[in-house]
């Protein structure tokens, strides 16, 4: 359990565009890190760890996100979940989790030259970058779509497109921009990506929608800030994501909405100044802003499996894809089966083939730093070595979600 004590008040994005309409920010702390995906890996154990922000009700099965008790994001209209790979520093033998410092979801107010933003419709599930990745994308705009803020007041912040092989004394901002044109028909796609498009242009958070994908959404940028202060990973000998990337062309994140979609084209139309966070000036968000049941906002994991603190072996059957530490083998004993549940993305995202934008306007999230770095502490309760089951872990499909049992030695 966590309490965020002071709410992040900095800029990220320097606007600067006229088609831009404003932004707000829900920071957001962590909520549960396990190997969960409802989107990829409905009813399973998915194949790597995820750190999930947002409602309390999530699970395997999407639909019980929806009906959550809270939520980490500050507004309980929201009841969508967010999430990302965690992050792990390798030292000595051991695989330790990086501590989540806080979340920004930023809802961008893009609309293009031509089309009225619409809310999200619940239930829309988005997948953005490519868990199997073994390069950089050749696709500029999507390429662009991941990238890595490494925070140093001293020498310097540094966007880069691949994990920085240095130190960040202020934290690792792993960034994921979302597709913001649908196809405005399905929720989902067999690959999770083709029912959205990123826009028509070179960049992924801006620009016109193609006619197959008409209807023009908010544009979802995350930023999911690691403590790295301790870690080292000059070489890039250190950090690596859950999946077992330490290069980082396998940068994803997810995106499951469970908005009062009434609420949100409200604040759609009517908010579409630069907000930052500060909700309070969004007239439709005012009955829902709870920021004390934000912070207390937690649930228990689904998967009964040691995911936090050091680990022996990445969770799941991980073992490192690349970089100084590739050859270390995965936990020999891990569940096999788990693994399938990844191959639904293996697709590559959807991009518009349509003509090239003939808006000239760009936007990038700056290096602007953060005026405070605020650290939030995930108790970790044990640091028992964990020795998973021979057997495949497993959920249970049946409404109330049993905790999965994966036998652990002292
Ligand atoms: C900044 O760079 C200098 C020279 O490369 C290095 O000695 C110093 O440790 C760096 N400071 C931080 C905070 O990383
Ligand atoms: C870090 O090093 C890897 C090689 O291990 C390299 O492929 C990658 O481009 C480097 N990352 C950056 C940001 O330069
Ligand atoms: C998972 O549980 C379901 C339902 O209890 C069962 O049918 C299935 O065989 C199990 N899968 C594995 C891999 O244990």
């Amino acid at each position: 359990m966590f309490h965020l004590h002071h709410w992040f008040t900095a800029v990220i994005l320097a606007v600067t565009l006229d088609a831009v309409s404003g932004f707000w920010i829900l920071t957001q702390g962590q909520l549960v890190t396990e190997r969960l995906d409802p989107i990829v890996s409905p009813g399973k154990v998915s194949s790597h760890v995820h750190t999930f922000v947002g409602s309390n009700g999530v699970s395997s099965q999407p639909e019980s996100s929806y009906s959550g008790s809270c939520t980490t994001a500050g507004v309980t209209a929201d009841m969508s979940n967010y999430w990302a790979p965690q992050l792990y520093s390798y030292k000595g033998g051991k695989f330790d989790s990086v501590p989540l410092s806080f979340v920004n979801t930023y809802y961008l107010n893009r609309p293009g030259a031509t089309s009225e933003i619409k809310a999200f419709p619940k239930g829309l599930k988005m997948l953005a970058g490519n868990a199997m990745a073994t390069s950089q994308n050749p696709d500029p705009q999507l390429a662009s779509a991941i990238s890595f803020m490494c925070l140093d007041y001293t020498n310097g912040s540094e966007q880069y497109g691949l994990m920085p092989n240095r130190s960040c004394p202020q934290g690792l901002r792993l960034q994921v921009t979302f597709p913001s044109c649908w196809d405005g028909v399905n929720l989902d796609s067999a690959d999770h990506k083709s029912h959205m498009s990123y826009p028509i242009g070179p960049h992924p958070d801006n620009g016109n929608c193609p006619s197959t994908h008409p209807i023009k959404t908010m544009t979802l940028f995350y930023e999911f800030v690691y403590d790295t202060s301790k870690i080292d990973n000059t070489g890039g000998s250190s950090l690596i994501l859950a999946n077992g990337d330490m290069v980082g062309y396998t940068l994803h994140a997810d995106f499951l909405s469970g908005w009062d979609t009434n609420v949100l084209q409200a604040a759609v139309d009517q908010c579409t100044s630069d907000l930052y966070n500060n909700l309070e000036a969004c007239p439709p968000f005012k009955p829902y802003i709870d920021r004390s049941g934000a912070s207390s906002c937690t649930t228990s994991p689904k998967v009964d499996e040691q995911v936090l603190g050091s680990l022996n072996y990445l969770p799941g059957c991980n073992a490192p894809l690349n970089g100084p530490l590739k050859g270390l083998p995965a936990n020999p004993s891990c569940s096999g089966s788990s693994t399938t549940s990844t191959s639904s993305t293996t697709t590559s995202t959807t991009k518009s083939s349509g003509p090239t934008s003939t808006t000239s306007s760009t936007s990038k999230p700056t290096q602007t730093n953060p005026s405070k770095i605020v650290t939030v502490t995930v108790t970790v309760t044990s640091t028992v070595t964990f020795t998973p089951s021979p057997t495949p872990a497993n959920i249970s499909n049946k409404k109330k979600i049993k905790r999965i049992p994966v036998r652990r030695s002292a």
